[in-house]
């Protein structure tokens, strides 16, 4: 359980987080959503540990600042919002990275960059230049290596952790669909995902649990169903949304009809 209790945050002179509650369950998929600059970015970071915070933070009952980086490291991945390369790395070179630490590798684990690849929809893009690619396959490479981080959703009998910063805003629809699917079934084998979201209907879709952001606080969190209300998605992005109703005039809308 990744649990936050009056968590605050101070980024330069701004006081970011102003007392947050926060909770997340393994085997579960929680989104973080909230209008720009709510503090869902700051959010995250607060809770894997990147950047100074008070109030506590326990995950599976540790105090989360104790806990030694080594070991935070085989215990949770995070992907960031962005994720830059100064050098010409290539596919494998960046996928590699998310065995980084891992003392015994065995030899099934020299597969696992390519099964990563795969489960991203990247199959056979290894020896190619990350820079070369879209910006959406480039999205992807960085999530087939925090994928392989924490490739076993449980380890030692303790859940893993996936902590993903708008992990679909560069993609397609149908890679959409696909990576909140893979983040169901980290949550299915019983692994925690913490994913921060601008698309509300995908986290509809996908989402156990909803925090709602604005301006620094919790202006709601539980089920979706609870979660997004005309009432509070209105309030929290300061304009006029409707749950489940067409658009007025006939407008076409698409939405997906299934995650996986
Ligand atoms: N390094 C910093 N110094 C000062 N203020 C910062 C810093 N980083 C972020 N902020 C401010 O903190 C607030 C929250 O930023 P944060 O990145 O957490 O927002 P967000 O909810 O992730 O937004 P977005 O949807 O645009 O990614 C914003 O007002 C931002 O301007
Ligand atoms: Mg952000």
């Amino acid at each position: 359980m990744l649990i936050a209790k009056g968590l605050c945050a101070r980024l330069g002179r701004k006081q970011v987080l102003q007392g947050i509650d926060f909770a997340a369950a393994p085997g579960a998929v929680t989104c973080i959503v909230g209008p720009n600059g709510s503090g869902k970015t700051t959010l995250l970071r607060a809770l894997t540990g990147e950047i100074a915070s008070t109030g506590w933070i326990g995950l599976d009952g540790a105090d989360l600042r104790r806990i030694a980086p080594v070991h935070l490291a085989e215990r949770r991945a995070v992907l960031p919002q962005a994720s830059g390369l100064a050098f010409p790395f290539t596919v494998y070179e960046v996928v590699r990275l998310g065995l980084l630490g891992r003392n015994a590798l065995s030899a099934d684990a020299a597969h696992l960059p390519d099964r990563a690849l795969q489960r991203v929809g990247l199959a056979g893009y290894g020896p190619r230049f990350v820079q070369e690619l879209s910006g959406g396959e480039q999205a992807r490479v960085h999530l087939a290596r925090v994928l392989l981080q924490v490739w076993q959703p449980v380890l030692a009998g303790r859940p893993c952790w996936l902590f993903l910063d708008e992990p679909v805003a560069a993609l397609d629809i149908r890679h959409q669909l696909q990576i909140m699917a893979l983040a169901r079934d980290f949550a299915g084998q019983g692994g925690g995902v913490v994913a921060v979201m601008h698309d509300l209907n995908l986290t509809a879709m996908t989402a156990d649990r909803v925090t709602l952001l604005r301006g620094g606080q919790v202006l709601a969190a539980g089920p979706v169903a609870q979660v997004f209300s005309d009432t509070l998605l209105s309030r929290a992005y300061d304009c006029a949304l409707r749950v489940n109703t067409p658009p007025p005039g006939g407008g076409a809308f698409v939405l997906p009809q299934a995650v996986a």
